[in-house]
């Protein structure tokens, strides 16, 4: 009885937390910190794929089914963090990224349905059906680094 007469207290103070986060609009020069993770950690876990599908690294069915599961979370996340109000801030995105936002948009959608396609044919095992799919993710990758992102030396 004793536990039940806590448990709305702890909504209360849980979902005053939650609006609290849900109203702060994060820092400009935060938002890039946290859209580069998410880039980061996308290329972390895409990178042994592209090893893969280049035959420079062995294939592994378990790693791709792991890290496309991995990437299909990761590719949802650094979108809000191309707010307008971090056109300002030093990176690496492109002036194209804030007054294109549509064709940036296109391009973040393509990523994201080309890792579900992955995520489906990895689990499949076929090798050969794989390895495409992990080219057409790196393709999605690429093809917007190519428009949007400061070109790396
Ligand atoms: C819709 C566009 C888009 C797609 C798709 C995209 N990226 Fe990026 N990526 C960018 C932009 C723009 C930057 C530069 C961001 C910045 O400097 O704030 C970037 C930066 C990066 C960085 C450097 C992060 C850093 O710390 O500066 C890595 C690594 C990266 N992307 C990997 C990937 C991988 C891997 C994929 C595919 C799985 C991918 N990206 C898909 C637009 C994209």
């Amino acid at each position: 009885m004793k536990k039940i007469l806590y448990v709305p207290g702890v909504v209360v103070a849980l979902s005053s937390l939650l609006a609290v986060n849900a109203f702060a609009q994060a820092k400009p020069d935060v938002l890039v910190k946290q859209r580069q993770a998410a880039m980061t950690l996308q290329g972390k876990y895409f990178g042994p794929l592209g090893g893969m599908a280049a035959g420079r690294v062995p294939f592994d069915a378990a790693v791709v089914s792991r890290n496309a599961g991995y990437l299909e979370v990761l590719a949802k996340m650094p979108w809000d963090g191309f707010d307008a109000s971090t056109s300002g801030e030093k990176s690496n995105a492109l002036p194209e990224v804030f007054s294109n936002t549509a064709k940036f948009k296109q391009a973040a959608d393509h990523l994201q349905t080309e890792v579900g396609k992955l995520v489906t044919v990895s689990k499949g095992g076929n090798e050969a059906d794989t390895k495409a799919a992990i080219g057409a993710v790196g393709k999605a990758c690429g093809g917007c680094h190519e428009d949007f992102r400061v070109k790396q030396k």
